[in-house]
């Protein structure tokens, strides 16, 4: 189907600029204000804004006598209760407290037992985390461990945590202060740390093979848990459909002119514009053409410049147009009869066709200039591998699971042959594209860098933010940007743009005046040419041409993926050949290669579940090395493997390129925020650490559960079956295991800032939230270790129960958290796959008498 694009509302205005000395030009003009529904604007006008913060005042008071807490303290709205720890435990310099959530609203008319489950699990999770004293919080409040004691379906949930207080030991004995403690855990820093804690020292006092050891215990679990994202699922497969064909140029003109040539170097391989008679219908004449290069005016205009023109006299002429510019344009004109009902020509119209090409020429003073610059005080001497190249190529509103979904290909090739990290725990660190670009180049959020937004008082260009690609280019390097879709660009759709051209190569002259041709108007093909083959071929021919000298670059693709979650499908077989190319020609050999999205799709079916909402926070986010780092510098291949499964952002990413020029530099000292992703992120941070808002942040909250409660009872049983249907078939080796005692359950959910959150304001950039419309959360995530008999096993397993259906499904890998020792030798070497549940029968004792 053709699919055309709608109408943006964009204008062309033609002017002959006469005092420019060559011999024509055109001014290429279009509206960027045009379009106001593209990239930045998802706004629900019922979402109203406010803060959710539910202050509570707790007092705390010293309690000399040993024991559990006695005298408990009130507060007004009857929320928290708190008493001070025994001495011992204050000469540890920390201040228990205790807090009992009176959940009697809820306990009461339960409609069913799923949402009486949510509501209190919603009123568990709410209990306070950050204390303050005074009006001032408490110097770093860490809670130590949490731990909901009571079944929250039966009775009030009491929360019991530790928090370490300098603050405590000022408080005298028998004495009271006043604590207001705020009503959002924070990032789920409270139970995930105090369930790491465990989990680990359970695995050491098991002792065992150590070989096993990593094998079946439960993975390194970074305080930050991620939500089981799924590739599948009944809830949004119908979402989705397979596009693996872009259908361009469905008209012969389409195909009039063409580039080819004789001197096929690889630098560069065309250097013609032909005319491709075939493509010329018996109906037509064809008139003229002429060849235009296109330049930069600003980033809002770009100027045309008459070459060459050739008048036909007859279709049989051939054309030959030298191929030498950067961006430019071949229009031919043809008259064409139409005919009527009685098969005679009646009229004549003119037709014409336009055709863009795009290719990187190296300019060999500029290589001058910039080895000059390298030479200067011996600049390259500490970069990471003596200049080492910066190559990224992007997609828009990919999430990483999308990205797996629609580009299997290149994901196997990125992952497997060039051995790329994926970092999983990648969070946007703010709305749209704009702020991803800016946190990756800057370090800095938008806010923090001057105003450069349009329509504004006293505001900037884009030019005054501290942009890493400069520092690369006052390096020596030779620096690159490529981004389609001009009308909605990054740093030009809200923001005034670039007064100077920001990179050495700015592929952004090429889409302005593309965007103002009628062949732009179709969707995703301009003529017979895939839009993003511009943005791979410039890619390419930079790299290429600039093959012998340290380069960054940045080539994005936008229109594909922006609004369909589908169609980007089709530039998976192109973007796998462009980086396989790069590899076989050796250009990732010196190179840190990125392949990235700046953040999930922003619209759509997918978007309006839970799902949706997490996706869009964890983009696509993928740093390749090469091999040879492995030997120099294993740290950082070790480090990078590491961070696959840390809280990561794009303020890391920028923090890394710094670090490339300054490898090994202390990275603490560079511009922004964030930690380099040569150095190992700590596993404990927090999103509030990363810099990520609470609604942004993916990090679930948990809360633990009574282990007697029929949901968690059914959970459990649930993950035991699934096990046993998975060595069903080995079942005469395998014994059956069943259920022996459950022994922790915790349900998880996303931070409620993220449930509520309803869009950002389009001018201020603030979030908005709804207070009242939650998004729906259609199941129960449960987080269960159990033990089974009879092979003594102890398990982690999460376990999501739909409400709406009688589904239950495993979402995770099932972690093994004891030692199996060689309890599976009889399947061990055929289906390595199994050992964590198969308990070979010739171990099972033979029953006493
Ligand atoms: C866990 O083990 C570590 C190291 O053996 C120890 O320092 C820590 O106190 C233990 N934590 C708990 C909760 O037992
Ligand atoms: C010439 O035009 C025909 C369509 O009329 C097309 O199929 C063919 O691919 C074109 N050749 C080139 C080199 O573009
Ligand atoms: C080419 O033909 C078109 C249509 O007849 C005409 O408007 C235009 O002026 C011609 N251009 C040249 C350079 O002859
Ligand atoms: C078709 O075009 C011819 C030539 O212009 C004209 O004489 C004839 O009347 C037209 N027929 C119809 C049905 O319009
Ligand atoms: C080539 O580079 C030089 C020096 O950097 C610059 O002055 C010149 O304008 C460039 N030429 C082109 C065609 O871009
Ligand atoms: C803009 O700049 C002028 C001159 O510096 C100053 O007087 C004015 O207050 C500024 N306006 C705003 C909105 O900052
Ligand atoms: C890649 O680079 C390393 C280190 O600079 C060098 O030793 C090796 O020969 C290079 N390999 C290829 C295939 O160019
Ligand atoms: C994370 O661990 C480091 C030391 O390993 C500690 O200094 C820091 O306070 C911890 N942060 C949190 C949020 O627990
Ligand atoms: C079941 O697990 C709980 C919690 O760890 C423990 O207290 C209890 O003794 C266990 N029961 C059996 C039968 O193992």
């Amino acid at each position: 189907m053709r699919i055309l694009r709608r109408t943006r509302g964009s204008f062309c205005l033609v002017l002959a600029v006469g005092f420019l000395l060559s011999s024509f030009y055109i001014l290429v003009v279009r509206n960027p204000r045009a379009g106001t529904d593209r990239k930045d604007d998802e706004l629900d006008t019922n979402h109203i804004a406010g803060g959710m913060d539910q202050a509570v005042r707790m007092t705390v008071r010293k309690d000399t006598s040993p024991g559990p807490s006695k005298a408990p303290y009130l507060t007004t709205n009857e929320i928290g209760k708190a008493s001070a720890g025994t001495e011992e435990r204050a000469k540890e310099n920390s201040l228990n407290v205790r807090l009992q959530n009176t959940v009697s609203t809820t306990s009461t008319e339960a409609i069913d037992r799923h949402t009486e489950v949510l509501k209190i699990e919603e009123i568990a999770m709410h209990t306070e985390l950050e204390v303050i004293q005074e009006g001032k919080p408490v110097q770093t409040p860490t809670l130590i461990s949490r731990n909901v004691n009571k079944d929250p379906l039966n009775e009030a949930a009491t929360t019991e945590a530790q928090v370490s207080s300098k603050e405590f030991h000022e408080i005298p004995a028998n004495n009271q202060k006043v604590f207001e403690v705020h009503s959002e855990v924070v990032n789920g820093r409270s139970l995930s740390s105090w369930s790491t804690a465990m989990r680990r020292n359970s695995s050491q006092k098991s002792g065992g093979h150590s070989d096993d050891v990593t094998q079946s215990y439960s993975r390194e679990q970074p305080l930050c848990k991620y939500p089981d994202l799924q590739m599948e699922s009944s809830e949004f497969n119908h979402l989705f459909e397979t596009i693996t064909n872009l259908n361009c140029g469905h008209a012969s003109i389409n195909y009039l002119t063409y580039l080819d040539g004789n001197s096929r170097t690889d630098i560069f391989p065309w250097d013609v514009v032909k005319l491709n008679s075939s493509a010329i219908l018996p109906t037509q004449k064809l008139l003229n053409c002429t060849y235009s290069k296109i330049t930069r005016f600003d980033d809002f205009h770009s100027l045309y410049t008459t070459l060459h023109t050739k008048v036909f006299v007859s279709n049989d002429e051939t054309l030959q147009f030298p191929f030498k510019d950067e961006f430019s344009k071949v229009t031919c004109f043809l008259e064409e009869a139409v005919f009527n009902q009685t098969q005679q020509a009646s009229s004549k119209v003119i037709r014409e066709h336009n055709n863009m090409f795009v290719q990187v020429v190296r300019n060999e003073s500029l290589v001058k200039d910039k080895k000059a610059e390298i030479e200067k005080e011996g600049r390259m001497k500490t970069a990471l591998g003596h200049g080492m190249n910066v190559l990224m190529v992007g997609v828009d509103s990919t999430s990483r699971m999308n990205f797996m979904r629609k580009l299997p290909k290149t994901f196997k090739y990125f992952t497997e042959t060039l051995e790329g990290h994926v970092l999983k725990g990648y969070h946007v660190i703010g709305d749209g594209t704009t702020a991803q670009f800016i946190g990756m180049l800057s370090g800095f959020h938008e806010e923090e860098l001057p105003n450069a937004k349009r329509g504004m008082e006293n505001s900037t260009t884009c030019d005054a933010f501290p942009l890493v690609w400069n520092k690369f280019r006052t390096m020596g390097y030779t620096t690159m940007n490529a981004e389609d879709e001009a009308g909605t660009g990054t740093f030009q759709f809200r923001l005034q743009g670039f007064e100077n051209r920001p990179t050495d190569y700015y592929m952004r002259p090429f889409w302005v005046a593309q965007e103002g041709l009628p062949e732009f108007e179709e969707w995703f093909c301009f003529g017979a040419t895939p839009k993003h083959h511009y943005t791979l071929k410039y890619a390419r021919d930079f790299v290429e041409a600039y093959h012998d000298v340290p380069k960054f670059a940045i080539a994005f693709h936008t229109e594909l993926s922006h609004d369909s979650i589908n169609m980007v499908q089709v530039a998976d077989e192109d973007i796998l050949t462009l980086i396989k190319s790069w590899k076989d020609k050796g250009y990732l050999n010196n190179t840190i290669f990125i392949l990235f999205a700046d953040h999930g799709a922003r619209y759509g079916g997918l978007r309006k579940l839970l799902q949706g909402r997490l996706e869009e926070r964890l983009p696509f986010f993928g740093i390749a090395v090469p091999p040879w780092m492995k030997k120099s510098h294993p740290e950082i291949v070790r480090n990078l493997k590491k961070n696959e499964e840390r809280l990561t952002t794009a303020f890391d990413f920028h923090k890394t390129l710094q670090h490339v020029l300054d490898y090994p530099g202390d990275p603490s000292g560079f511009q922004g925020h964030g930690l380099s992703l040569f150095q190992e992120i700590p596993l404990n941070r927090t999103c509030e650490d990363a810099s990520i808002a609470d609604h942004w942040c993916t990090c679930l909250q948990s809360v633990t559960v009574n282990i007697q409660n029929v949901l968690v009872q059914e959970a459990a049983g649930f993950a035991v079956s699934h096990m046993n249907r998975l060595t069903a078939m080995h079942r005469s080796l395998c014994a059956e295991l069943f259920l022996k005692n459950i022994t922790h359950a915790e349900l998880i959910k996303p931070n409620s800032k993220l449930l509520q959150f309803g869009g950002s304001d389009p001018r201020s950039r603030n979030a908005l939230f709804d207070n009242g419309r939650n998004l729906d959360v259609p199941f129960l995530d449960f987080r269960i270790t159990l033990e089974t008999g009879p092979n003594g096993g102890a398990y982690e397993v999460s376990v999501r129960k739909w409400l709406s259906s009688e589904k239950t499904e495993i979402t995770a890998d099932i972690s093994r958290i004891n030692v199996y020792g060689n309890h599976p030798s009889c399947i061990q070497d055929k289906f390595p796959r199994l050992r964590k549940y198969c308990f070979c029968r010739e171990f099972m004792n033979p029953v006493s008498p």
